[in-house]
């Protein structure tokens, strides 16, 4: 299958990757560039294990095909924190021990990410709307809902 180059700027840097007409953004991520901590569960657009943030906006990286990403800004949970420096809401995620197996954890973190950013102060019904994509097999929703009002409470320190 004939592969077209596209380059677009990823947690800041730039790439130029070499896809497939089928190929998605969720796979180019986790097998070209190894950022891993971007999810593939359902692949079909169903859970949000695979968001990102694509020129700012939170999408299910598994509908998203590379090839329409030329010139593109992507944030994956890596461009967000590292182990040694975490991000406000991964640090609230701990505080409220909202991680339980984690596979959901890096969608729900960049869709709250997302969520913050246009909104510092949800309420409560408004967090649950813009999680709602995002689902959580362990079924930890009332810590992931804490753990983003934690995060929200602490915007303005
Ligand atoms: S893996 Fe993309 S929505 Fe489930
Ligand atoms: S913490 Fe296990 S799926 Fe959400």
């Amino acid at each position: 299958m004939s592969s077209h180059r596209v380059t677009l700027d990823i947690n800041g840097e730039p790439h130029s990757l070499d896809v497939t007409a089928t190929q998605t953004l969720l796979d180019a991520l986790r097998w070209q560039l190894d950022l891993t901590g971007t999810k593939k569960c359902c692949a079909e657009g169903e859970c949000g294990a695979c968001t990102v943030l694509l020129d700012g906006l939170a999408v299910n990286s598994c509908l998203v095909l590379a090839t329409e990403l030329h010139g593109a800004s992507v944030t994956t949970i890596e461009g967000i924190g590292t182990p040694s420096s975490l991000s406000r809401l991964q640090d609230a995620f701990l505080a409220e021990g909202a991680v339980q197996c984690g596979f959901c954890i890096p969608g729900m973190v960049m869709a709250a990410h997302a969520l913050l950013a246009d909104q510092p102060h949800p309420d409560a019904a408004t967090i649950r709307d813009r999680l709602s994509g995002n689902l959580c097999r362990c079924a930890g929703y009332p810590r992931i809902l804490r753990a983003v009002q934690l995060a929200s409470s602490q915007a303005d320190e």
